[in-house]
């Protein structure tokens, strides 16, 4: 049996072994880059793991009360992407929000000891946002995705011309992401400002840009938040491969052909980016 074919008897545990290594495989992941988190339903959890056995507390330093009693399944901190198909016990860890909403508790995985994520802050606070817009929200996943970030060293950052190019790489990217992407200012991960800063954007769309860092999507599956970074990743991958070609550009995307692309999808373009009538 091939690594990539290993199964768990936890479904979502599951889920979580493929989806971190393809985004290795791409390239996304080097070492213990990225996070993923996955809200979980009460009842398949327990249906999995004993919800009355408390391995441990860990205190949070941002209280998050819009998210008490829910489950998480979430990435360990310092943990390889790479190595959570192999052993899913140690990179992983599934946690629930404590009633008071200031700490969480360990119900299965983190073996070794370990935590959750650094950017704790960051997929809590998101999961609030995306929660406000959308019930059916469920995953916050970060990849440092290797063309994105190339691209936040060579285009400006403005999020409007950020998104039009973007747009205009693929035919289908402003099918797939009609809300455009945020960008906040470089900032030191790890920190709640970055959480917070984030999560402002998330207010608005699914995708934030972390400039020379990497990106941050949100969906209601694994699925669809991994297919998000990775339109997003090859749009990015287009952008860099036409500006270094010799040749130069010889034609583009049309803003009308945009236009004329979301009216047949059914897709609203964010206002103030296509400005053809
Ligand atoms: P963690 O190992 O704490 O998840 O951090 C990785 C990362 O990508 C930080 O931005
Ligand atoms: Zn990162």
């Amino acid at each position: 049996m091939g690594i990539t074919t290993m199964q768990h008897r936890i479904p979502f545990v599951n889920e979580m072994m493929e989806v971190t290594r393809n985004m290795w495989e791409l390239g996304w992941d080097e070492r213990n880059g990225g996070n993923i988190s996955y809200l979980l339903k009460k009842n398949e959890v327990k249906e999995y793991i004993d919800i009355k056995d408390v391995k441990r507390t860990i205190p949070l330093e941002f209280p998050v009360r819009e998210l008490v009693d829910k489950y998480f399944i979430v990435t360990g901190t310092g943990k390889y992407f790479k190595n959570v198909v192999v052993n899913p016990e140690k990179n992983l860890g599934v946690i629930r929000i404590t009633e008071d909403g200031n700490a969480i508790e360990v119900l299965w995985g983190y073996e070794d000891g370990s935590r959750p994520t650094s950017e704790l802050a960051a997929h809590f606070m998101s999961h609030i946002e995306r929660l406000k817009k959308d019930p059916e929200h469920r995953v916050i996943m970060h990849a440092h995705a290797t063309n994105v970030l190339a691209m936040t060293f060579v285009h400006d950052l403005d999020e409007k011309n950020f998104t039009k190019t973007l747009w205009q790489m693929c035919t289908e990217c402003l099918v797939v992401f009609p809300d455009g992407i945020g960008i906040i200012p470089w900032i030191v991960p790890g920190t709640n400002e970055i959480g917070q800063r984030t999560a402002n954007k998330m207010k608005d769309c699914r995708l934030v840009i972390w400039p020379q860092h990497g990106i941050f999507g949100a969906g209601s599956t694994i699925d669809e938040t991994f297919g998000l970074i990775e339109t997003v990743e090859k749009a990015a991958q287009i952008y860099m491969l036409i500006n270094s070609h010799q040749g130069g550009i010889k034609q583009i995307i049309t803003e009308q052909q945009l236009l004329d692309l979301a009216k047949v999808f059914g897709v609203n373009p964010v206002d103030g980016i296509l400005n053809a009538k």
